[in-house]
């Protein structure tokens, strides 16, 4: 019997050659491509795509958020791109991201976990895990966090007392030029890290600075096609040289740096006093001790803290960053909001939470550079867990971007103009509704106004 089948195949070999088996094998690729992109019935439009690439291709990965615009433009405010062979979702403009968000997030909790996301961390620490994970994790987080100033005057006044070294260090360069860019990320990060580590950095300390700059690196390189090519083909991006192996390499450092401050940590931890997140860690670990379920271990001690330094100092200095050269462009607004400092701050007094409530047009302009500055184009992605009707159309278990609404028309473009412009209507005065909460003023139920 085994004989026949030999002679069989043998047989067919010579009839079927070498090329005709690989072409064969590669139409069969293709029509496995096509069967796996089919899209579901009544799916949100979007841009034909390409075998196995998808719409990689037709995304410009160094300015992601104005490729968007331009399919956002022809689609609408609900379409659907292909990364690869990861099918993805893009949502914008506000009605949507607040059904999503707010109206329907049970659907919405998941993070894909992408290749990259699964290398590093592994579904660990707090923005990259899902499910039990994550509850457990985040509910930890927010409560130590709030512990230990979050939300409280303790935090503002670690956040004054860091402005006070910033504003030394910015006087040191005597109104001279200068790159205020690690400066900044520095400072920023000091109040996270007096949080997590329990200590502030000098901004002289140049094993800390070269942490910064490897944040900072990690921020540039995981945008980059080589890493999003990495998303889509692991496999073979494995084994090429490129900006992604580097990506790894600085994570890798990152993660060490975090295990020595928690080794260091260990040494002088008393479980009855807290000094910081991490004792507070140790404390939950030794709690947990034994259970086979528990999500607190020294892995996700690493992973959370590691996400707490990372969201803690990138995204606010590169707002701060955005702030200072939005002011610079518009020196007018700049002197408006310089005005309202010295009338409600004078010259000697801290900025406090406190303060905001009489300081409505810097408050405004602070919405306005986070809105236009555009940190996180396309946020850190969501997963559609269940399937699930959007905007009239049905999304299967999916990734979902949610693209800031920045050139939403109805929130205009240009910085603060459009609040006014928004509020002119109103007889000139100044009615105070947060962009988020009600970008055309409209519901704004109880005006405070402010003659500018
Ligand atoms: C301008 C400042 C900031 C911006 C624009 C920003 C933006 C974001 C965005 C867009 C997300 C994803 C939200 C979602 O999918 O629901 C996020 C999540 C997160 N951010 Fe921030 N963030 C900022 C500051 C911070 C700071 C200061 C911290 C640290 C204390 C932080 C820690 C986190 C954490 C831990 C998550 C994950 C939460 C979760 O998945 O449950 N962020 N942030």
């Amino acid at each position: 019997m085994l004989a026949a089948l030999g002679s069989l195949a043998a047989a067919f070999w010579t009839v079927l050659r070498p090329r005709t088996v690989l072409l064969g094998a590669v139409a069969f690729l293709f029509f496995a491509d096509f069967l796996k992109r089919r899209r579901p019935k009544n799916y949100p439009p979007g841009p034909p795509s390409l075998p196995f690439v998808g719409n990689f291709f037709q995304l410009d990965f160094e300015k992601g958020h104005l490729s968007l615009q331009r399919f956002v433009k022809k689609y609408g405010n609900l379409f659907s791109l292909e990364f690869g062979d990861l099918p993805s979702v893009i949502i914008t403009g506000l009605p949507l991201i607040k059904e999503v968000l707010v109206h329907q997030d049970q659907n919405f909790v998941n993070r894909p976990i992408t290749p990259i996301r699964e290398r590093v961390f592994r579904k660990n620490g707090l923005i990259m895990s899902i499910g039990q994970v994550w509850k457990e994790q985040r509910r930890f987080a927010l409560t130590t966090l709030k512990n230990f100033g979050l939300g409280r005057k303790s935090l503002e006044e670690r956040i004054q007392e860091e402005t006070h070294f910033l504003i030394q260090a910015i006087g040191e360069e005597n109104g001279q030029p200068f790159d205020p860019h690690f400066k900044i990320n520095n400072a920023v990060s000091n109040i996270i890290c007096s949080i997590t580590f329990g200590e502030r950095f000098d901004y002289e300390d140049d094993q800390f600075q070269k942490l910064l700059r490897l944040l900072d690196e990690v921020t540039y390189l995981e945008t980059s096609m080589w890493c999003q090519l990495y998303n889509v083909f692991p496999r073979i991006m494995n084994f090429l040289p490129g900006p992604h192996q580097m990506l790894f390499r600085n994570w890798e450092k990152l993660k060490m740096f975090v295990a020595r401050v928690i080794e260091n940590h260990k040494r002088g931890w008393n479980p009855a006093e807290a000094r910081d997140f991490i004792d507070a860690y140790l404390k939950e670990i030794e709690k947990h001790k034994g259970s086979a379920t528990s999500s607190f271990h020294k892995e996700n001690l690493i992973y959370s803290t590691l996400d707490l330094f990372f969201a803690g100092t990138e995204t606010t200095s590169t707002t701060l960053r955005w702030a200072l050269l939005y002011m610079a462009l518009y020196p007018e607004i700049q002197e408006k909001v310089q005005a309202e400092i010295d009338r409600v701050l004078g010259q000697s007094q801290q900025p406090s939470t406190a303060a905001r409530e009489s300081m409505p047009y810097t408050n405004a302009v602070i919405h306005e550079v986070q809105r236009m500055g555009n940190i996180i184009p396309m946020n850190v992605p969501r997963e559609v867990t269940v399937d699930t009707t959007l905007g009239g159309y049905h999304l299967p278990k999916r990734f979902v971007n949610f693209d800031n609404p920045i050139e939403d028309p109805a929130l205009g473009t240009s910085l603060v103009t459009q609040w006014l412009r928004i509020c002119l209507p109103m007889q000139g005065t100044w009615v105070r509704a947060l962009v988020w909460e009600d970008p055309t003023c409209r519901g704004a139920t109880k005006p405070v106004c402010h003659n500018y």
